[in-house]
């Protein structure tokens, strides 16, 4: 047998064997990462289709992994390939690289789910109704928009849940970002709301946007029955300067304050106010 490992025609077969056997495995697994990187690209050529109606990141990838019956994080990670290196020969490894490497050495982790927020359900009903959702803006946005809120944030489906605690006769604000005026009126409908008139933040500078700079936010008021309210001469407008991330302007609670009677809460708010009720998970913030 050690004979025959020192045969000259033994050695060569051997050689060719390896040669062989690495290039097989070497192009088989850049054919596996060129695939990967085609998936991707073409999901992200539908980003507009996707944004038309309304998915956004990590439901765009639930909703192709599902229709392809593949695992999510495939679908995750062929579309992190594609986005970092649209280009593929920009690579900066060789072809002999496994999948398994890619993912590891160069792709970012998929965001954890956030732990589910457990409250205390409120108990009675409030007429007056202020609520700011943490709506969920998708952390995988392919126009690489991230969801950047320092809180934690809810589907639109679980918003749209939401058992408002309104009394009979209840009027409601509800916050809505440019981006979320569609679902806004959603979710008016949903809890059974009236839409009356939209009233304006105008924040002292302006944010960020491809389609204007963000300088405005909104506030959908909306009733049940027939609250008691008196806006007198109110103007639409309401002015404050832009704070922390997400806090609303002292000016908007006065103006409620001012023309709006009755029992009043602040849902999702962040920030104890004399006369009102704050629901939330960070009621103490501010
Ligand atoms: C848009 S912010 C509210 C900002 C607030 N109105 C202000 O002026 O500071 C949304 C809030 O909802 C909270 N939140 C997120 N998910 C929640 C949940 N499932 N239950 C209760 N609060 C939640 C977030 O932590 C955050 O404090």
């Amino acid at each position: 047998m050690n004979e025959l490992l020192k045969q000259d025609w033994y050695v060569d077969l051997i050689n060719d064997c390896i040669v062989i056997i690495v290039r097989g495995t070497s192009e088989y697994r850049w054919a596996l990462i060129e695939m990967y990187h085609q998936l991707g690209h073409r999901i992200l050529t539908e980003n507009d289709n996707f944004e038309r109606k309304k998915i956004y990141g990590r439901e765009i990838v639930q909703r192709v992994a599902q229709s392809l019956g593949k695992a999510k994080r495939s679908i995750y990670y062929s579309v992190q390939f594609a986005k970092k290196y649209p280009d593929i020969t920009s690579f900066p490894e060789g072809k002999n690289v496994a999948w398994r490497d890619v993912v590891h050495k160069y792709l970012p982790e998929p965001k954890k789910l956030e732990p589910q927020i457990i409250l205390e359900p409120l108990k009675g009903t409030y007429n007056v109704i202020v609520i700011d959702p943490p709506w969920e803006y998708g952390e995988l946005d392919f126009q690489g928009r991230r969801g950047a809120a320092p809180y934690p944030t809810m589907p639109m489906e679980a918003i749209k849940a939401i058992d408002l605690p309104a009394a009979d006769d209840c009027v409601l604000w509800l916050w809505v970002t440019n981006r979320f005026l569609r679902e806004g009126f959603e979710c008016l409908d949903s809890w059974c709301f009236a839409y009356k008139n939209c009233f304006t933040w105008v924040k002292h500078a302006f944010g960020v946007g491809n389609w204007g700079r963000g300088q405005t936010e909104h506030i959908l008021l909306a009733v049940k029955g027939s609250p008691k309210v008196d806006f007198g001469s109110t103007p639409t407008a309401v002015f404050g300067k832009r704070r922390e991330h997400s806090r609303k302007p002292d000016d908007f609670y006065q103006m409620v304050e001012a023309t709006c009677i009755g029992k009043k809460l602040d849902y999702f708010g962040r920030q104890q106010r004399q006369g009102w009720e704050v629901y939330g998970n960070e009621p103490d913030k501010f």
